[in-house]
C-alpha cells in the first residue's frame, strides 16, 4: 500500500511541475499580508471564484458534493446509493443520542442555541472569552463536560453519529462563519489559511496541493474533492473505513496521506484550519452527512 501511494505521489509530483499556472494562482490567494490588510471576505471572493472558473460546468451549490461534482460517473453511483444512504445507521444513532439526557437530567439541546437544531452552519465560532475557535465537535464535548460527562472521542462512532444529526436538521442552510472585528479571530483564521498551504510531509504536499491545485484528478481509486464546499457534507461515510468520519478523523487521515505528522484532534491549528474552510465556503449549503465510495 505505502509504495502505491508512493509511486502516485511522485507521478503527481511531475505532473505538479507543469502546472506552473495554477501555482500562481494559488500564490495569489494566499498572498501573505499584514493582520491590518487582511480581507476574508476578498479572499473568499477570489477562493470561490477560482473554483467557479475552474469548472465553469458545475453549479456553485454543487461543489458542496465534493467529488461527486465534478466525476459523471460517480455521480451515477452516489444517486443510486443515496436511496438507501449507508449514513442512515449513524444518523439514526445520532438522533437517539442527541435526545438522551446527561445524568444531571439536561440535554445536549440545553447548550445550543435554537435547542442545536439547524445550526450546525453557524460553526465553527470564534469566541471571545477564550480568544480561540470552537467547532462543532469540540461544543459537542464542552457541552458533555459543563454537565459533568466525560469528553467522548473526535474520531469515534459517537461524534460522527452526534455531528451527522446535527448536520442533517441543517440541510440547505448556507454556511454562515462569522469573522469578529477582533485581531485574535484575524489571526485564527490566518493561521488556518496558512496551514492549509503550508507543504509538509516526507511527500511535501500541502492541503491545497491535492484540494486546490488538483480536484477532479483520480489518486488511486478516488478523485480529489475541491476544497470549495470541502467541509459541508461532513462527517462522511467512506466504504474504506467502513464506518463514518468526523471532520477530525478526514484532517488526520489526509495528514497521514502526504506521510505528514498528524496533530492532535482539536488541536488549535486544527480548529483554524476548520474555521479558514468553512469561511471559505460561506454561502454554500450544509449538505452533511455525507457518503464517498
Ligand atoms: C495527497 C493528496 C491529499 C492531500 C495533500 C490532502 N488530501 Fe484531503 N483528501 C484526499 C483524498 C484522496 C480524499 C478522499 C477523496 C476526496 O473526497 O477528495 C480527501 C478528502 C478530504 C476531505 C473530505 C472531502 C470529501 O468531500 O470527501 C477533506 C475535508 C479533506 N480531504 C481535507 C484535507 C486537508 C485539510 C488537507 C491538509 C491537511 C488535505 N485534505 C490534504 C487527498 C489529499
Amino acid at each position: 500500500m505505502a509504495t502505491r501511494v508512493g509511486r502516485t505521489g511522485r507521478r503527481l509530483s511531475v505532473r505538479f511541475l507543469l502546472i506552473s499556472l495554477a501555482s500562481l494562482v494559488v500564490t495569489l490567494l494566499q498572498a501573505p499580508a499584514g493582520a491590518d490588510s487582511v480581507d476574508p471576505a476578498a479572499e473568499a471572493r477570489a477562493f470561490r471564484d477560482y473554483f467557479l472558473h475552474k469548472f465553469p460546468n458545475v453549479k456553485p451549490d454543487d461543489f458542496v458534493n465534493g467529488p461527486y461534482a465534478l466525476n459523471e460517473d460517480m455521480r451515477r453511483q452516489w444517486e443510486e446509493k443515496e436511496q438507501f444512504p449507508p449514513y442512515e445507521f449513524s444518523l439514526e444513532n445520532g438522533k437517539e443520542l442527541f435526545a438522551r439526557p446527561f445524568a444531571n437530567g439536561k440535554h445536549y439541546a440545553d447548550c445550543f442555541a435554537d435547542q442545536g437544531i439547524a445550526i450546525r452552519q453557524n460553526y465553527p465560532q470564534f469566541d471571545a472569552a477564550s480568544g480561540k475557535v470552537v467547532t462543532l465537535e469540540l461544543a459537542l464535548n464542552q457541552c458533555r463536560e459543563a454537565n459533568g460527562e466525560k469528553a467522548i472521542s473526535y474520531t469515534g462512532e459517537d461524534m460522527a453519529a452526534l455531528t451527522a444529526y446535527m448536520a442533517y436538521t441543517s440541510r440547505g442552510m448556507p454556511f454562515d462563519i462569522k469573522i469578529p472585528n477582533d485581531p485574535r479571530a484575524i489571526e485564527a483564521y490566518e493561521n488556518g489559511k496558512r496551514y492549509f498551504y503550508t507543504r509538509r510531509g516526507q511527500l511535501n504536499f500541502s492541503c491545497a496541493t491535492c484540494h486546490v491545485q488538483n480536484p477532479g484528478e483520480h489518486l488511486r481509486a478516488e478523485v480529489l474533492a475541491p476544497a470549495l464546499g470541502i467541509l459541508n457534507a461532513m462527517p462522511i461515510y467512506r466504504s474504506e473505513w467502513g464506518g463514518m468520519g468526523t471532520t477530525s478523523r478526514r484532517f488526520i487521515s489526509c495528514n497521514s496521506q502526504v506521510r505528514g505528522v498528524p496533530l492532535p484532534p482539536q488541536s488549535d491549528e486544527y480548529r483554524d484550519l476548520e474555521y479558514y474552510l468553512s469561511y471559505v465556503s460561506n454561502g454554500l449549503p450544509i449538505s452533511g452527512p455525507g457518503s464517498r465510495p
